[in-house]
């Protein structure tokens, strides 16, 4: 019998299984693009403000995305340049992750379903950033409407930097200025 994923919060025990899915997307999926020294907490940072996981009914977990606050996030430089905003108002959709034996099904869409409704009941609006090479996640985000408002450099450990793009969910810039 097959069962329909539901997304739900994460739970404290879901941590485990979600760096074991992230270890999956990172070999097949290319995302992360480097491996964290510390993956539980690049999965789960201080900056959290909500997150979910996509869970298979079968005590599995087959997706994950979240949500942190934008202060500090460089996916909020962009918009810090071009206009007034307060970080505040704003909120950063990121670690979305669907199994790659379950991409391509819808999930990936509840994901960001769930995400963005978060940021609008909080009143805040979603933005994300992605790599520039990340072809299929770029896609995937447009597919949903997501609008490419600039670009920022992440400077990681390791003296790694990361070239992204970042996007804001539909809504922002256009309609409110
Ligand atoms: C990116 C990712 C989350 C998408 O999840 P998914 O479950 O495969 O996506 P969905 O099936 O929900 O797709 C939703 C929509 O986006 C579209 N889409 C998905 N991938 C796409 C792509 N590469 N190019 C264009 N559109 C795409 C789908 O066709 C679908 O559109 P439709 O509803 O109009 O048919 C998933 O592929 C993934 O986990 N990748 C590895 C991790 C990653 O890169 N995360 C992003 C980090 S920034």
């Amino acid at each position: 019998m097959t069962s329909t994923p539901v997304v739900r919060e994460r739970a404290a025990t879901d941590v485990a299984a979600c760096v074991a899915l992230m270890a999956k997307t990172h070999r097949l999926s290319g995302y992360p693009a480097h491996w964290p020294l510390d993956p539980a907490g690049f999965l789960a940072p201080e900056a959290e403000i909500a997150a979910w996981v996509l869970d298979d009914g079968r005590g599995g977990v087959i997706g994950h995305a979240s949500l942190h606050r934008a202060e500090g996030d460089p996916a909020f430089e962009p918009v810090s340049e071009m206009s007034e905003r307060s970080s505040d108002e704003f909120a950063v959709v990121a670690r979305v992750l669907v199994d790659p034996d379950a991409q391509g099904g819808g999930l990936g869409r509840r994901l960001m379903e769930a995400a963005t409704a978060h940021a609008e009941a909080l009143g805040k609006h979603a933005l994300l950033d992605v790599l520039v090479t990340s072809d299929a996640a770029i896609g995937f985000y447009e597919n949903l409407g997501w609008v490419r408002i600039g670009e920022v450099a992440i400077h990681l450990d390791r003296g790694l930097v990361l070239e992204t793009y970042v996007y804001s969910a539909p809504g922002w810039p256009e309609r409110s200025g």
